[in-house]
């Protein structure tokens, strides 16, 4: 349990510039990838987040040598060290991008062995796409007693995915990128990060075709070399600031930012009514009316992201009417709303659907944040409502958003730490 406690006295506009972080998802993807190298990599631009230190432990546990500067936002990670091939549950369960450590590994020496991951619980969460690549790609895989063991010579292979993941299209690109022969991928996800991660391994020497695409071709390379890279900016940070920003009715520019990464985002709330402006590397958001209700649905790359419906229904709980929520990839991730419901929100939830009644003021109430894109929601939510509002596990919103709290008093939020006390709500 956290020792602090978010407290947001909402109501008031955001207005002014602010810039968005690196990508939390990408970053977590392209560090282990680093692995793969012969030689030492430098990635720049990485958030400093709970999740990117989380990765340095593991990395340095495993022997490679590496520095952080978190300031610099700058990593140099020198894999040649690299004595083991395990990582242990305990550290394993410490995030959920943990599991990339498999392929990467496998590529890496041909032996894995990774404690199952932890991360949000926003669903069921199975690993068995994952496991299906590294099979089709030679691996041996057991699943025993909260770990993976995955051993054998990556050679190159088709693979068929029974569903759209982007844990298990990062993964098998790293398990391929240096298996012998062709690795073709076949409906492999969408995602920005999952572009960003093939432009990195290909500076490193790698053959990654068609990432963007529904089909990834990777011809396997005996060896990959030490490359200077930067990481594209956080496109579910933009999305969290855009819809603060509508929340508020401010004005707020990110700048930072790839506008073509937010179409599904900005179409929504085009349609509800804020005015959306893009620019090359920025976008401004401002609210001049009221929000009309819009309904959502969650789908993968280009659809509307599932990390952004819980930010985004938290702004639909004071919108002009009723907004329907379908969530199609997670199972549990409305918990948020519930928590909302003492703020005043009205919402009922049938399943993976949530159906907003849309209210005119939201108070503010002590409620629980639990998971990051759940507390992103709920800092939305106290920025809109009337009075303060106490956010309890604020440290689930430090995996993920960095200095949002800096970044927010920036643009004129009144949002403070305090202790957690004895007789605290929680
Ligand atoms: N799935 C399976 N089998 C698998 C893998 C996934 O059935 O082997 C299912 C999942 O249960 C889910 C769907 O497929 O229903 C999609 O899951 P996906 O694998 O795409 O998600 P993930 O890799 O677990 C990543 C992000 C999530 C983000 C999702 C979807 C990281 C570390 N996590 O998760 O990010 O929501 O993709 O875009 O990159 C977050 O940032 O808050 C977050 C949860």
């Amino acid at each position: 349990m956290d020792s602090y406690k978010l407290l947001i006295t909402g109501g008031i506009p955001l207005t002014g510039e602010t810039y968005v972080s690196g990508g939390k998802n990408t970053s977590v993807a392209v560090i282990p990838a680093a692995l793969l190298s012969d030689d030492p990599c430098t990635i720049d631009n990485l958030p400093d987040i709970e999740d990117v230190r989380v990765l340095v432990d593991i990395l340095r546990a495993l022997g490679a040598d590496v520095s952080f500067d978190g300031a610099a936002r700058r990593m140099r990670i020198d894999p040649r060290p690299v004595s083991s091939y395990q990582v242990p549950y305990k550290q394993s369960q410490r995030m959920r991008a943990s599991y990339y450590l498999i392929g990467a590994l496998l590529g890496r020496c041909s032996h894995a062995e990774v404690g199952y991951p932890g991360g949000c619980a926003i669903g069921n969460r199975p690993m068995d796409q994952h496991l299906k690549a590294f099979r089709a790609l030679g691996a041996e895989v057991e699943d025993k007693g909260g770990m993976i063991y995955a051993h054998g010579k990556m050679m190159g292979g088709d693979v068929f995915f029974d569903k759209i993941t982007v844990g298990g299209t990062i993964n098998a690109m790293l398990a391929a990128a240096k298996a012998e022969g062709t690795t073709i991928l076949f409906n492999a996800a969408k995602e920005p990060h999952i572009v960003d991660l093939a432009n990195f391994l290909n500076s490193m020497g790698a053959k990654v075709k068609g990432a963007g695409t529904d089909t990834i071709r990777i011809t396997g390379q005996k060896h990959l070399h030490g490359s200077n890279y930067t990481v594209i900016p956080d496109q579910i940070e933009t999305g969290t600031l855009m819809i603060a920003a509508a929340a508020t009715r401010g004005d707020v520019t990110i700048h930072g930012c790839i506008p073509t990464h937010m179409e599904a985002l900005t179409a929504k709330l085009l349609e509800m009514g804020v005015q959306v402006t893009e620019m090359d590397d920025a976008i401004r958001v401002r609210t001049v009316r009221g929000h009309r209700a819009v309904n959502i649905k969650t789908q993968e790359y280009p659809g509307f992201p599932t990390d952004l419906q819980q930010p985004m229904s938290a702004l639909l709980t004071r919108a002009n009417g009723d907004s329907i929520v379908i969530e199609t990839i997670f199972e549990s991730r409305f918990k948020h709303l519930m928590e909302m419901r003492r703020m005043g929100a009205r919402v009922q939830i049938l399943d993976q659907t949530a159906i907003i009644e849309g209210v005119t003021e939201l108070y503010g109430a002590p409620v629980t944040a639990t998971d990051l894109r759940a507390g992103a929601a709920l800092v939305v939510a106290g920025l809109m409502a009337k009075g303060t509002t106490e956010i309890y596990e604020p440290g689930f919103i430090e995996r993920g958003y960095e200095h949002i709290e800096e970044k927010l008093r920036a643009l004129g939020a009144v949002i403070s730490r305090a202790p957690v006390g004895d007789h605290d709500a929680r």
